[in-house]
């Protein structure tokens, strides 16, 4: 069962662009609603990539899944269905911008002075002037939605909250900010909140990173510089890598000679005899992410759908599941 992993307070999901880390993002939190969780799914930079794999097209919002994902009152926490779950899955898109607004509402008795100073211009000039201070906001809501207090008044708490984090560099220069603010800043309330947020971030009992990968040179190269740079530098516990999209591998040697012989002369065979060779190579990537990762690994399939929805994300969720069980199996701890 994947509570090992689960019963953190935060999952960060991250990996090169493009491999997968949103929709593993939503197949995470479509176990954690399924275990009984309450959970939230948080999003960056008014992307609404999770989301808009998570509901069906007919429920997507009309002009994309963000539009109206934040807004002068706050961040907008949509219930998200989950086929057969016991718990409850929601979605946030979080902009830096509305992370100020109401950062400075929470810290400013006065909400008029607090809007001044979050509004547009304000904080153009901010950011502009303080590098970190973007990413540092953003985290700042996600350590929020990860309290088992909300701070945002009336708001509930979650069991867990899943980051869809951004791509390798661009993550560690994400996660490495509360740290960065609190030792430079040293006194005062950012060096307070970055040292508060920097202490979640590096607790291993609250937060985990998993590491999403494809079976491909580079994205297993990235992997594997991804986790020795979270585990070391920025201090923060890796715990499951991921190699999403692996292609069904069923052809022997034998058959890929086959294969390629007949290749030249038959469209159907050079189809089959592209597939059998990129499944190959994937099986060799997979190898060597396993061998140079220091953590479990899972794999997921590559889908055939044209574009991903609901029943994708719940087959997903199932082999995750699975592999994660598979793990336990293996030895208490493996994904601790
Ligand atoms: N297992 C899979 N099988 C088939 N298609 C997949 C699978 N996983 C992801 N995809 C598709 O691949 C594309 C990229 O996936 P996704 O958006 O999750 O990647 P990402 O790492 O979040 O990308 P970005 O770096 O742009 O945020 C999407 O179109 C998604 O639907
Ligand atoms: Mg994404």
């Amino acid at each position: 069962m994947p509570e090992d992993l689960l019963q953190r307070r935060l999952v960060v999901v991250t990996g090169k662009g493009g491999v997968g880390k949103s929709t593993v993002a939503a197949a995470l939190g479509v176990l954690a609603a399924r275990s009984g969780r309450r959970a939230v799914v948080a999003e960056v930079g008014r992307r609404g990539d999770v989301l808009d794999t998570l509901l069906s097209p007919a429920d997507r919002p009309a002009g994309g899944a963000t539009t109206d994902d934040d807004d002068d009152d706050g961040f907008v926490e949509r219930a998200v269905p989950v086929r057969g779950a016991s718990g409850t899955l929601h979605h946030v898109s979080i902009s830096p911008e509305a992370a100020l607004r109401e950062y400075l509402r929470d810290q400013l008795p006065i909400p008029a002075i607090a809007d001044l100073l979050g509004s547009g211009k304000v904080f153009t000039g901010l950011t502009a002037a303080t590098p970190g201070l973007r990413e540092l906001l953003a985290l700042g809501k996600v350590w929020e939605l990860a309290q088992p207090v909300r701070r945002t008044p009336g708001a509930e708490p979650y069991d867990l909250c899943i980051l869809d984090a951004p791509a390798s560099g661009h993550a560690v220069s994400t996660l490495s900010a509360p740290v960065q603010f609190a030792r430079t800043a040293r006194v005062g309330p950012v060096a307070r909140q970055g040292a508060t947020i920097a202490a979640t971030l590096g607790d291993p009992a609250q937060t985990a990173v998993v590491v999403v990968a494809t079976a491909e040179e580079l994205p297993v190269s990235e992997a594997l510089e991804l986790e020795d740079a979270l585990g070391g530098r920025v201090g923060i516990h890796v715990a499951l890598g991921v190699v999403n999209g692996v292609l069904p591998d069923r052809f022997s040697a034998a058959d890929r000679d086959a294969l390629a012989a007949g290749a030249p002369h038959d469209p159907a065979i050079a189809v089959a005899d592209v597939h059998a060779r990129r499944a190959h190579d994937q099986q060799r990537q997979l190898a060597r992410f396993r061998r140079g990762f220091r953590r479990p690994v899972v794999t997921l399939p590559a889908a055939t759908g044209r574009r991903l929805g609901p029943d994708d994300v719940d087959a997903l969720a199932d082999r995750l599941e699975q592999g994660l069980r598979r793990l336990r199996a293996d030895g208490p701890g493996t994904t601790r």
